[in-house]
């Protein structure tokens, strides 16, 4: 069976962890490639609300096996605080009985925390993300393969915590790292999840060789890639298709489907241009009615209508086979929509993002308008979702303006959109006949 994959088609926090949720109730592995826990996925079951960083969200199907990939920086103290909550919630461990941390991930050490925490231009979410895959690149970092050999190699802990505080003091940052805080660091790791650490890639392959269903989870979204996106406001990472099976170890003729998260309007946390961005009243209208703030950071979310541009854009890098449109209750109430169709730069229609984020930033946004629909309560929408799923009835079940423009943008986009969001509830969801 081929693997699937999960990714963000904007900036992120499209709804990536409700998806994967869902569809882990059905795969028998959910694996991480890439980013750490700069991620925030959420999945509500009822009165509970999970917000995962770094635990992949297939958690919560117990049969799920669950993989922190070889391309992900990973911060130990923040997985120990999110497997603590969840072992007060469920009362079950999972390190090393069925969560697997490759042995080719790095360690996000506190050092990494620090470096980011001085950030003030890109607006990251300081948890050492760009530190860590700064490291790596620079081939100064820690795999998690590697902490047995270095945290009895005195050469090394005293080199390097001498990096890390000349490193420290040359960003302005107060503070040190001596070569007995750097062991400490790396014995705590060891200790912690040593019984966790494995040859991630090859489970996984012998996993899809015996025909097991594995779903590739990604963390932030298209805009947000390294290569390809507002670049330098984005992660440290490459986010997309390309990356998702190269960043757990096996090879992309594994990929079957892939699901392309588009949340029906556009947000954004951090800084940098976002063109469709709304300063007024409809914009702090999507911002309330979707609670939109950061699961990780908590700041608010900045919103906007649904952008053309950016999602072609993410089309062409990802090849989705199928879309979610997520989010489409938080535009009930709206007497009329907007989807953007293009950008104006200095008088030139562009159907494509300008690469340089000045000229981002610079674009006016050129928008088809299409009729709103009423606000509708959530009891309802769960109540419309159920009985769409459970008597054939798929769209259909939606109010006239929010139909319309759910087949709209499957056509402008020409991918299907297999299900629409109304709710953040798993059950709030209505699938496509
Ligand atoms: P992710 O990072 O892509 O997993 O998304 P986040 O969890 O950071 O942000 C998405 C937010 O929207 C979460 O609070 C979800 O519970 C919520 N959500 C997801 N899908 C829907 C939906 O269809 N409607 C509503 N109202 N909320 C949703
Ligand atoms: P999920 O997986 C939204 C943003 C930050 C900042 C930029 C760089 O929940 O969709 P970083 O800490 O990665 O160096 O910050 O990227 N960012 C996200 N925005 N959702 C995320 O993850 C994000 N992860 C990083 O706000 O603008
Ligand atoms: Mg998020």
């Amino acid at each position: 069976m081929p693997a699937s994959v999960v990714l963000g088609a904007q900036w992120g926090d499209e709804g990536k962890g409700k998806l994967v949720d869902q569809l882990a109730q059905e795969s028998n592995w959910v694996a991480r490639f890439q980013g750490g826990n700069n991620a925030g996925h959420t999945i509500v079951l009822g009165d509970q609300v999970l917000k995962l960083h770094q635990l992949p969200s297939g958690l919560t199907n117990p049969d799920c096996q669950l993989v922190l990939g070889a391309g992900m920086v990973i911060d130990p103290w923040v997985l120990e605080e999110e497997l603590n909550k969840w072992k007060e919630s469920s009362g079950e461990s999972p390190e090393g009985k069925r969560l697997w941390i490759s042995e080719r991930a790095h360690v996000n050490l506190p050092f990494h925390r620090l470096y980011d925490g001085a950030d003030v231009k890109i607006g990251t979410t300081g948890r050492g993300i760009g530190p860590t895959y700064r490291d790596k690149i620079e081939r100064v970092g820690v795999r998690f393969c590697d902490i047995e050999h270095r945290r009895t190699d005195d050469e090394w802990l005293q080199e390097n915590a001498g990096r890390m505080t000349s490193q420290l003091t040359a960003h302005g940052v107060s503070g040190s790292i001596s070569a007995s805080d750097l062991k400490e660091s790396l014995d705590w790791v060891a200790a912690r999840f040593g019984n966790a650490i494995k040859p991630t890639g090859l489970m996984l392959d012998l996993a899809l060789r015996q025909g097991e269903n594995v779903l590739l989870e990604g963390a932030q979204g298209c805009l947000l890639d390294i290569d390809h996106g507002t670049y330098p406001f984005v992660t440290s990472s490459v986010t997309s298709r390309a990356n998702a099976t190269h960043g757990v170890g096996i090879h992309p003729g594994h990929i079957g489907e892939v699901y392309g998260v588009v949340k029906a309007y556009t947000t954004r946390v951090g800084h940098g241009p976002f063109p469709g961005e709304l300063f007024d009243d409809v914009g702090a209208y999507m911002g309330k009615m979707g609670h939109e703030f950061g699961t990780t950071t908590g700041r608010p979310r900045r919103c906007g209508w649904l952008d053309l541009v950016v999602l072609r854009h993410a089309q062409r890098l990802n090849g989705f086979t199928q879309l979610t449109l997520t989010k489409l209750d938080v535009l009930g109430g709206l007497d009329e929509l907007e989807i953007v169709v293009g950008y104006d730069l200095d008088g030139q229609f562009l159907s494509e993002m300008p690469v340089c984020s000045e000229d981002m930033a610079k674009v006016k946004i050129v928008t088809e308008k299409v009729p709103g629909f009423p606000h509708i309560e959530m009891d309802e929408w769960l109540e419309m979702a159920r009985d769409a799923n459970e008597n054939g009835k798929g769209y259909s079940a939606l109010p006239d303006g929010a139909r319309e423009y759910v087949e709209k943008v499957e056509a402008m986009l020409g991918v299907p959109i297999s299900s629409v969001g109304v709710g953040p509830d798993r059950e709030a969801t209505i699938y496509k006949v």
